[in-house]
Order: structure tokens, then sequence, then C-alpha cells
């Protein structure tokens, strides 16, 4: 097979497609060498000093690893010398995070988790970035925190970096959904999978069903289905979980399936699920409607929904069409 780089990829649709202008081709290479940085540290973890707690509690109330904070100083690092950014926003940063005065600023706006599934970082488990790039809405002056909360449709791009056994990017750009592997002997990420399309119906399903007890019963149902005989395909799904969101979902938008993470009643307290909607949830969903699936809260479509704070917190179904439509019709009963 003819080796494609990203770089080239989005030359090639340069025409059909207004995002892959210049300046948008070096941001993703800005973000395609940080990822690399990242994904090398990643490959040998267990060599440096980057296993473990670094004794911080980021924003979202977590203990923050190592690897979480080296990954997200890189992307930080890295980002604001690219000149075209106006403004970022990190999993594990309470703030939106400027670009400095002495750095050019650009149009576009990035919104990253630097390292998701770090609960794997420590035993060697697959984890990843997740991606997010937004144009701001006003024409210049300083970046309004309304310009960075947009719905998951005005995104421009999103994808993942994931560091397995290759480390691979995924991305879209609302042309199709585009997959590349590391080339770790030239440094190059080759296309790998042009066009990925996810399975209109899986055979997988992922959920966390340590939480059963904290689930109302249309979430019981909606996970019966899944494990049940009686599911119009006549066979149980099979149960798959890693506990890190980018490598379930890689897994499902390939072979086919669905990712679920609903709210759940903890202390009588209703929560709305774990999972962020700015730099998780979005992100994943504009890739897997442009791969022909589906990405609900349990009614609305994640893209459609308006995004009230920076860290907001979301349920998240998402994964085959047909069956994230199960998930919403059985939610949808009376
Ligand atoms: P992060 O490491 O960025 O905080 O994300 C972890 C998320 C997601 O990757 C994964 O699907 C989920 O947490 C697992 O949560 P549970 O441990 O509650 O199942
Ligand atoms: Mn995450
Ligand atoms: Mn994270």
């Amino acid at each position: 097979m003819p080796q494609v780089t990203v770089t080239e990829q989005l030359l090639l649709h340069q025409k059909a497609s207004p995002m892959a202008t210049g300046r948008f081709t070096r941001l993703l290479n800005e973000l395609i060498l940080a990822a690399k940085i990242i994904s090398r540290e990643v490959n040998k973890a267990g060599l440096v000093n980057v296993l473990g707690f670094t004794g911080e509690t980021n924003v979202q109330g977590e203990k923050v690893k190592k690897l979480d904070e080296f990954a997200n100083s890189v992307l930080i690092y890295r980002m604001q010398r690219s000149g075209l950014l106006c403004a970022m926003s990190s999993e594990e940063n309470a703030d939106l995070i400027e670009i400095p005065d002495n750095f050019q600023q650009g149009d576009y706006i990035l919104i990253f988790d630097p390292l998701d599934g770090s609960s794997n970082i420590d035993v060697n488990v697959n984890i990843g970035t997740i991606f997010s790039i937004f144009r701001r809405t006003r024409a210049n002056g300083p970046v309004t925190l309304e310009e960075v909360l947009q719905k998951g449709s005005e995104q421009v791009a999103a994808g993942y970096f994931l560091y397995g056994s290759s480390t691979m990017m995924v991305y879209t750009t609302g042309e199709g959904v585009h997959g590349f592997t590391l080339d770790p002997s030239v440094g190059e990420f080759l296309l790998s999978h042009p066009d990925i399309k996810i399975p209109q119906t899986g055979k997988i399903y992922s959920i966390n069903e340590g939480y059963w007890d904290y689930w109302d019963d249309r979430t019981r149902e909606v996970v019966s289905y899944f494990k049940s005989t009686s599911n119009e395909r006549r066979k149980p799904y099979s149960s798959r979980y890693i506990g890190s969101l980018v490598s379930d979902f890689h897994r499902n938008l390939i072979y086919g399936g669905i990712f679920l993470y609903p709210r759940d009643y903890r202390d009588s307290k209703r929560t709305t699920g774990k999972l962020r909607l700015l730099c998780e949830a979005n992100p994943l969903a504009f890739v897997v409607e442009q791969a022909g699936g589906m990405a609900i809260d349990g009614e609305n479509r994640i893209m459609d929904i308006e995004p009230l704070e920076l860290h907001q917190r979301v349920p998240l179904f998402i994964g085959s069409k047909n069956d994230v439509l199960k998930v919403k019709e059985i939610y949808g009963k009376p």
C-alpha cells in the first residue's frame, strides 16, 4: 500500500475540506509532535520516573499521575508556541489556558484530555490522548469563555492518539474518519485505516457493571438488553471494558459495539456520570458520527448539547447506530 502520511492526507483533501488549510495542517503537525513525545515516554514508562502519582489532585478531584502531568505539560508547551491557537482547555486545568503575549495568537481553540485511561498507566494497559478543535467565533480581542463553550456540532476537527501495541492517530475534519499508525523507524504516522466506518450493529458492549447498584431501573434494562439472548441478534453481546475510554471506543469503532457510561445515583444524589462533555464526549461523538455511528446522553445527541461550563460531565452512550438507537428507545419508553 502506498505510504501516505497525515500531512499528505490533509493536503490530498485540501480542496475538499476547507478545514485543511496550511495553518490547520501545521496545527495538526504540532499536535502530532506532542503525541510522539508522549508516546516515547509511555513506551518506556516502567523505566523512567513517570509511574505513580504526583501527590496532587486535579480539578476533577482525581489524583494526578506523573504521566498525566507530563502529557499535559508537553501539549501546553508545544501548542502555545504553534502560533495557531487563541486558547486551550485541558481536562487537567481548572481554567482556560491563555496563550502568553510573547507568542503569536491564532484563530483555533484546542480542548484536550492529555491522558485518558490514567488508572491504567502503572499496569501497562492502553491509554490515549483525545483532542477537539474549534474556530473562535469573534474576529479578534481576548478570547471569551463563550467562544470555548461551543456545541460539539461546531467542531472543525477531533480525534485521538492511542498508545497501545502500536501508536495510532484517528481523526476527522468532517470528511470521514482516517486512522494512521506510527512507524517508529521513520517517525511518521502512515495511513493504515482509510475511511473508517463503524458496523451499524455491534457485538460488544462496554460498561463498568460494578456500578449496577447505583443505576436506575431503565439503565439496568438497557444493560440487560445487551446481555440477553432475547435481543434482535438472539445472541448476547460480548462484554469488553478496560477502563480506558479511548481504547474501548477505538475497539468498538473498528469491530462494532457500544460504550456506555450512564448517570448513576450515589448516596441518593443523581450524578451526571463521570465523562467530560468537552474533552471526551464531543470529540469522540464527532468521530463516531463521521464513521456512521451515533452518540447520545441517553436522550439527546451529544453534539447538540450547549455546554454551560468547561468541565461539564455528561452520560455517554456511543458506538454502532442501531445499538445506540436501542438505548434511546428504552430510555424513551413512557
Ligand atoms: P481519565 O483517565 O482521563 O480521567 O479518564 C478515565 C475515564 C475513561 O477513560 C474510562 O472509560 C473511565 O474513566 C473509567 O471509569 P470507571 O473507572 O468509573 O469505570
Ligand atoms: Mn479521560
Ligand atoms: Mn485524562
